[in-house]
């Protein structure tokens, strides 16, 4: 028997309204709200509850600055330079829902399957930063391996929520892990630590055609194995 938890409702409500922003305003989000999404954020639970996220949060010139640095470092070296191994391949149910999302992008900006130079620049706009007044770089200590990375991915996925509760829109970001090296020193995070990946945030351009459509979720049955 199910019992009704009413504390599903809000979560439900955060889960699903939440989506990837990909066009915002201008406008900075006030220092307190920064603070109070990353202070929710920071309930998540971590391995012996290691927290080993460390975050560097930019605004206004600063976000700018960098937004322009990492586009002229894409534009001179847009070779992979990730701290993680990217993955090998995509497969089956998996690449037929990268597709599918790609594939949803596209059309909502009516890019044509054949327009190889418009997916590149809409590609582009993760350097661009989508055009967002903040970023926010997740870095993890290298000893933890792997497992840091996960603590790190609980992490992104609370931070991605609580901006949700704040009325705040977010773009996570492993295309800004692809260029790792360059950014830890532009930051010049110590030695030691890896980049998980950058989460882009603002308000969001709810008027952008990107920001109109929804991704598909597969369904409990899908990938529920209830021995
Ligand atoms: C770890 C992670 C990395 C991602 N990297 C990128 C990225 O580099 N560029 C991008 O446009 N979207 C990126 N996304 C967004 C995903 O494409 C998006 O979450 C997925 O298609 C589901 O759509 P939704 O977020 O709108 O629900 C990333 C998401 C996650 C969780």
């Amino acid at each position: 028997m199910t019992t009704h938890n009413p504390d599903t409702s809000a979560l439900r409500r955060l889960i699903f309204g939440r989506a990837t922003c990909r066009a915002y305003l201008p406008e900075q989000v006030p220092e307190d709200v920064i603070r109070s999404i990353v202070d929710v954020a920071l309930g998540t639970a971590s391995w012996c509850n290691t927290q080993p996220w460390d975050l560097i949060i930019t605004a206004g010139e600063s976000t700018d600055k960098f937004r322009n640095a990492l586009m002229e470092q894409v534009r001179q070296h847009p070779e992979l330079d990730s701290d993680f191994p990217f993955p090998d391949e995509y497969r089956g149910a998996y690449l037929d829902r990268r597709r599918e999302s790609g594939f949803q992008l596209y059309e909502a900006l009516g890019i044509g399957r054949g327009d190889k130079e418009r997916r590149e620049s809409q590609s582009f706009e993760n350097f661009r930063l989508f055009g967002a007044p903040h970023v926010m770089i997740v870095s993890v200590p290298e000893e933890l391996g792997p497992y840091g990375a996960i603590d790190a991915g609980g992490f992104v996925s609370a931070f991605l929520l609580s901006a949700e509760a704040h009325g705040v829109a977010t773009t996570p970001q492993a295309a800004m892990a692809m260029q790792s090296c360059f950014i830890r020193n532009y930051f010049g995070i110590p030695d030691g630590r890896k980049m998980v990946c950058g989460i882009s945030f603002g308000y969001a351009d709810k008027a952008h055609p990107v920001n109109g459509y929804r991704t598909r979720r597969a369904s409990v049955d899908d990938i529920l194995h209830l021995l």
